[in-house]
């Protein structure tokens, strides 16, 4: 009891390394209450743990039988799974456990804000691969189907304003809730290992730093 309050308390310090929990090789992944007219049948993410910067190669399929979706509110949750503890993360330049408001404008906004310096071109590589599947307006978005087998997407390396989110283990749960009438129509929940690719300091930053010493 001592030794385990100990070692939650020596996490809390050293907050990862010996407290990481155990790699995850396969995405977790479950259903946690969406309508009863979506349904996924598959989502897969490769290679796991993630590596960022890096390729991650996703297959989502699954289908509906409504006629439409409408204007939705996004909520999302992550946490990261340490060896005791699980770390609520923030929301952070709305990236983390944010709300959306707007699902009909949320990629736009995301392109033209460019939050982070990284959801610019995530918002685009998303657009894009709706876009692949036949989805090209979002309010209403008429689905049926969506199968994507291994679909790349490129990661970005983690801005050092989002050090939260450094390499570990996380547990996300996203849910989306038609705006006008309350009824949630997705939630999933999944949990992933992410690893970061360490890189020699190639930007302009790294550049400046380097001027100024001399
Ligand atoms: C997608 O799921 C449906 C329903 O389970 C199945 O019939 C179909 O074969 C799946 N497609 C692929 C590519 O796995």
């Amino acid at each position: 009891m001592l030794r385990s309050a100990m070692a939650g308390l020596l996490c809390l310090l050293l907050w990862l390394g010996v407290c990481a929990a155990a790699d995850l090789t396969k995405l977790e992944w479950s259903d946690c209450g969406s309508d009863s007219g979506l349904t996924i049948h598959k989502i897969d993410i490769s290679p796991m743990p993630v590596v960022v910067p890096g390729d991650l190669h996703l297959t989502i399929n699954a289908s509906s039988t409504r006629k439409q979706l409408n204007q939705m509110k996004l909520s999302v949750h992550v946490k990261r799974d340490t060896f005791l503890l699980n770390i609520p993360i923030p929301c952070l330049f709305h990236v983390g456990s944010c709300t959306y408001d707007d699902t009909c404008t949320l990629l736009a906004t995301m392109q033209k804000e460019n939050w982070a310096g990284i959801m610019g071109d995530i918002g685009l590589q998303i657009q894009q691969m709706l876009a692949s599947v036949g989805i090209t307006t979002y309010c209403p978005a008429v689905v049926q189907s969506i199968d994507l087998q291994d679909y790349v997407l490129k990661m970005p390396a983690v801005p050092s304003i989002l050090s939260w989110f450094a390499e570990g283990n996380y547990e996300a749960t996203a849910t989306a809730v038609d705006t006008a009438t309350g009824e949630q129509m997705l939630c999933l929940n999944v949990k992933l290992t992410v690893k970061e690719k360490k890189e020699p300091c190639t930007g302009w930053l790294c550049g400046r730093r380097r001027r100024s010493q001399h």
